[in-house]
């Protein structure tokens, strides 16, 4: 299958573990021995950006392969809810944050790890130089996935355990593991990785935020709960979802342009000073995981979805200290920014660093918590929609 001159691939792998291990992302000298020694060429035989695509062969694709980039393999069509555009619904993600998610994950050699969303194969590929392929188990919802990853992962030497379904219902059978690596974002945990997570396991898990958004370190506190600090490197994943043909999460597709009469409404929260701080966009996301911000004063309007949920909000207040706001969907957004807004500022604007999560295998009960998570102050991740 590899029908490269071995240098060719060998020196741009070495060259990107090397980049990986200089800008500080890649401390341990094993994942940088794995990054150096798996041909990601392998798992991209053919990279999809936007209408253009490169495939093996063409000038310029095993530089763009081997560069520090997110690659997207496979795309869905977006409905009619965002214009019809495909959106990537596959891919092999930017090293850096394969990289940043590894070391998190401190698995060891003997360690038996669970990867959720086996998408090209090649970070099960990294899994299994590290770990031995016997202790890698990889899971995606689309069959067609996994069996491109099984033909390019046995290409490059490895018969890691593969499986095709949901994720969401952790591996199919009776096991456990002693770490869970999901590559793509949740917006909670769900509660069978608890349920399969051996003592003293961790899992490392994207928080859906709708962009780059932090990620969830827990490790097991008890036999029914997981529990650590919120880490804020940013990384950007797609959402984990339940249908293979849509590359939306459950009840995260856009909201489609309704005749519906909307809740008028008015907020104290200006909106457009709202866009002015990033330093407010994690504790957002986790009142409202995947929640999208956008807009501007040019725009006249700010604009704030999550999945079917809006809220749009004008720029101009309609007196001092007061904005109009209109919201639809299945509930009101906006008292969900506004309710955030107000916890942060009264909570002296806390830093990343001062929180976590506590999550329990009963959907629903999962928690952010501030300082510590015995302290009376915890909300619902995710307390709306
Ligand atoms: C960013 S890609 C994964 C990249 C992959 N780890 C690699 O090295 O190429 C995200 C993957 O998650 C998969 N996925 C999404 N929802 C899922 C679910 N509910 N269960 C399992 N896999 C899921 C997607 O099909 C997609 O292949």
């Amino acid at each position: 299958m590899d029908v490269l001159d071995t240098a060719a691939w060998e020196t741009r792998a070495v060259a990107l573990a090397d980049a990986l291990a200089t800008a500080g992302v890649l401390s341990d000298q094993a994942w940088r021995a794995a990054f150096a020694a798996t041909p990601r060429h392998l798992f991209v035989p053919r990279i999809l950006d936007g209408p253009a695509s490169l495939g093996a062969g063409d000038p310029g694709w095993l530089d763009a392969v081997y560069a520090d980039e997110a690659l997207a393999t496979q795309t869905r069509p977006a409905g009619d809810g965002a214009a019809g555009r495909p959106i990537a619904s596959s891919s092999s993600s930017k090293p850096t944050v394969m990289a940043v998610m590894l070391e998190r994950l401190a698995a060891e050699p003997g360690h038996r790890v669970l990867e959720i969303g086996t998408g090209t194969g090649y970070n099960a590929a990294l899994l299994s130089h590290r770990l031995g392929a016997d202790n890698v188990y990889s899971l995606d919802l689309d069959p067609e996935l996994v069996d491109a990853a099984s033909d390019r992962l046995a290409a490059a030497g490895y018969n890691p355990h593969l499986a095709a379904g949901d994720g969401f219902a952790g591996w199919p059978g009776e096991i456990t593991f002693d770490r869970i690596i999901a590559t793509c974002a949740v917006t909670a945990i769900p509660p069978a990785w608890i349920d399969q997570l051996a003592d003293g396991g961790r899992i490392v898990a994207p928080l859906d935020a709708g962009a780059a958004g932090p990620l969830l370190v827990l490790d097991k506190t008890a036999d029914d709960e997981v529990s650590g600090r919120i880490d804020p490197f940013p990384v950007l994943f797609m959402p984990m979802r339940a249908d293979v043909a849509s590359p939306f999460g459950p009840g995260q597709e856009p909201s489609v342009a309704t005749s519906a009469i909307p809740h008028y409404g008015s907020t104290a929260v200006d909106p457009a000073a709202l866009l002015d701080r990033p330093e407010l966009a994690l504790f957002l996301w986790l009142h409202a995981p995947g929640l999208r911000l956008a807009g501007s004063a040019a725009h006249g309007v700010v604009v704030a979805e999550r999945g079917p949920a809006r809220a749009e909000v004008d720029v101009t207040p309609v007196a001092e200290g007061t904005w109009v706001v209109r919201q639809s969907g299945p509930y009101r957004l906006w008292d969900t920014v506004e309710h955030a807004v107000a916890a942060f500022d009264a909570l002296g604007e806390p830093d990343a660093a001062r929180l976590g999560v506590t999550a329990l295998n009963v959907p629903g009960k999962q928690y952010v918590w501030l300082d510590d998570p015995d302290r009376d102050h915890c909300w619902p991740l995710g307390c709306s929609g």
